[in-house]
């Protein structure tokens, strides 16, 4: 299948054309690269453009005879979600629905969306299913469940189907470790505590030694990223038969930010400071997926659910590219 990879320049969404081509698909990438790095293109066409520009999105669709979008352009900064929330409406929300109304000028029905944990906010319990209540607690979720909304009632009409896969904590390097996460700034835990393993920063703050969990720190469910590109590929091919799906992605184990640490000292065998700091906001205690129904309806499988492979994978692409990506 044809497939607009729109991010694709990013880190999940680079991840995903290389699974794309894998799988014999044949992805073209859609990036302004904002964020993204032309390093992580590798062996698919490339275009150059912004998804809110309706005429450039209309040609990439039309030149390439697109039959499905995959889109993972978005701003995922929850502490700059609420500094700016209306840069996250415009680019999170208001974009894509430039995107969605291209899509449909096209005829292109198939829409894959990279949605995430951050629309449940605080939820009572753990783990969660894709019917706990959403209640987003910041712009950043806020937005990601604003998108899903708007695909919900689009494809009411007939004229879209579209699967939102909503993302614990997406980790680790696909391709061999050659695809991995470079965020400029960095936020994501695991690449912090690697650079710091590496000498590259300090050490880490905690956000948080109080919390009421075993060892006081947060507790998350960390997913490798190759497992989570299975999963897009096995809800594409389910958009053939359904309008509307909705899936968590984890793998429903949840490691805490010591544990964390512990693994990357484990692996990269280098010692990492630390400091405990305070709360970060926003941050729940526990989440923590029920992904039975990506299991049972997709038949999907993880191939790296344990906290150790994933880490390595990790360790290898910043090792490899200490500086990451580099300025390109
Ligand atoms: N943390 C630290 N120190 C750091 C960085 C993070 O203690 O330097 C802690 C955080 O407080 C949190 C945990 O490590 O408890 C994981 O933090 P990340 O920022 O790596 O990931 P989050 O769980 O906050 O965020 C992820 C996604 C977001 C998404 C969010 C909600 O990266 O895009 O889940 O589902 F919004």
């Amino acid at each position: 299948m044809k497939i607009l990879v729109c991010g694709g320049a990013g880190y999940i969404g680079s991840n995903m054309t290389a699974a794309l081509l894998k799988a014999g698909h044949s992805p073209v990438v859609f990036d302004n690269l904002s964020k993204g790095h032309r390093a992580a293109v590798k062996d698919a066409p490339f275009v150059e453009g912004d998804f809110g520009d309706p005429e450039a999105i209309r040609k990439a669709l039309r030149g390439n005879r697109i039959e499905a979008v995959m889109h993972f352009a978005a701003f995922i900064e929850v502490g700059e979600s609420v500094e700016s929330p209306l840069r996250y409406y415009e680019n999170n929300v208001s974009r894509t629905r430039t995107l969605l109304q291209a899509m449909e000028e096209c005829g292109v029905e198939k829409f894959v969306f990279s949605s995430t944990a951050a629309v449940y906010g605080m939820p009572e319990t753990v783990p969660i299913t894709e019917s706990t209540a959403k209640r987003p607690i910041n712009p950043y979720g806020e937005t990601k469940w604003a998108v899903e909304r708007m695909c919900h009632f689009q494809s009411m009409t007939g004229r879209l189907r579209y699967a939102a896969l909503r993302y614990f904590n997406a980790c680790g390097a696909g391709s061999g470790g050659t695809l991995g996460e470079d965020h400029r700034p960095e936020s994501h835990l695991i690449p912090i505590v690697i650079q710091a393993a590496m000498g590259r920063r300090d050490g880490v703050k905690i956000f948080g030694a109080d919390y009421p969990t075993p060892d006081g720190t947060c507790v998350r469910d960390y997913i490798h990223i190759e497992d989570l590109c299975k999963a897009h590929l096995l809800a594409l091919g389910k958009l053939d038969g359904e309008r509307e799906l909705a899936y968590n992605l984890g793998n429903g184990t949840g490691y805490s930010v010591r544990q964390v640490i512990d693994t990357v000292r484990r692996v990269s065998g280098k010692d990492v400071k630390v400091v405990e700091a305070p709360r970060r906001p926003g941050d729940p205690p526990v989440l923590t997926a029920d992904a039975s129904k990506a299991r049972r309806e997709l038949g999907w499988k993880t191939d790296f659910p344990d906290l150790e492979s994933i880490v390595s994978s990790a360790w290898k692409f910043h090792e490899s590219r200490p500086e990451g990506y580099g300025r390109d």
